[in-house]
């Protein structure tokens, strides 16, 4: 498939999907969505790569859902629309690699809610971060009452969820709403080289702990999500890594995993 408001460049194990549709500032319409739900799905099945980042193009990460799409919606067309954004954040959230959002500035609404489906993001200093939805009569439908709460606490969450107000990435860190927060020019280089890390390692077991977290905090009780651990370590051991990864910790050498 060829993507309108897509863009994908592949290097080191690490593939970058960067929004391109400068003029709404990247607002997710329903094109640029399916875009991603097929090129996420494309990518979660490509062997080279380990690690992807998610980025906007110009002066915004992801202004929010497309105002002029929503505009002119009845109830049913809003539950179509907010099904396909969960279904998009939820593959983010699901699939087994790990998916960074590298905030390169506005993240708002539907932006900030993709945002905080990936598994770490990092912040240019100039990047803006909120859910302003209020403002335009409505509220998040991309996640956002939930996924908000889960990371910065009900309070916190209320209160950009009902002031609608944006806060800067070093506000955004301090609540625990950001990994990192880069000076803008080294944006993509620090966030690469975190990527790179990452990559590094077993990609098995950073698929197993993704799960754990992913769907343990999110999803279920304490006990359960204990027993889930439990499962999910206990298949660490079924695979060579396991074996390689403490081999080469014994033998003070680096692991080679598969
Ligand atoms: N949808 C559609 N178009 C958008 C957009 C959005 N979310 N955000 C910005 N744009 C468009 C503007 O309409 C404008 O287009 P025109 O040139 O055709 O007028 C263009 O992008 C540039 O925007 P501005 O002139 O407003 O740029 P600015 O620098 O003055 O302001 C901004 C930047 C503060 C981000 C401002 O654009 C803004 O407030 N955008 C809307 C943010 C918002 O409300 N997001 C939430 C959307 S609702 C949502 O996301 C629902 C959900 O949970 C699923």
């Amino acid at each position: 498939m060829t993507y309108q408001n897509l863009s994908i460049a592949k290097e080191d194990r690490i593939a970058i999907i960067t929004i391109e549709r400068p003029k709404a500032l990247n607002a997710l319409n329903t094109e640029t969505l399916k875009e991603l739900e097929d090129c996420l799905r494309s990518l979660s099945k490509d062997p080279a790569v380990r690690v992807i980042l998610i980025t906007g193009k110009g002066k915004s990460f992801i202004a929010g859902a497309d105002v002029k799409e929503m505009q002119e919606m009845n109830s049913k067309q809003a539950l179509v629309f907010s099904s396909l954004g969960h279904r998009v954040l939820d593959l983010i959230q699901e699939m087994e690699k790990p998916v960074i959002a590298v905030v390169n500035g506005f993240a708002l609404g539907g932006g900030l809610e993709l945002a905080m489906a990936c598994d770490l993001i990092v912040a240019s200093d100039k990047a803006k971060l909120g859910l302003p939805e209020v403002n335009l009569g409505v509220f998040p439908g991309f996640g956002g009452t939930q996924r908000l709460p889960r990371l910065v606490g009900i309070l916190k969450a209320r209160e950009m969820i009902f002031t609608g107000e944006a806060i800067d990435a070093r506000t955004a860190q301090e609540i625990g709403l950001l990994n990192l927060v880069v000076p803008d020019d080294d944006l993509l280089t620090k966030t690469k080289e975190l990527a790179k890390k990452i990559a590094g390692k077993s990609e098995n077991a950073l698929a197993l702990a993704k799960k754990a977290i992913s769907q343990g905090v999110g999803e279920m009780g304490l006990s359960s999500a204990l027993a889930l651990e439990r499962d999910l370590f206990a298949r660490s051991f079924a695979h060579p890594d396991q074996r390689e990864g403490m081999s080469a910790f014994i033998e003070k050498r680096k692991p080679r995993f598969q």
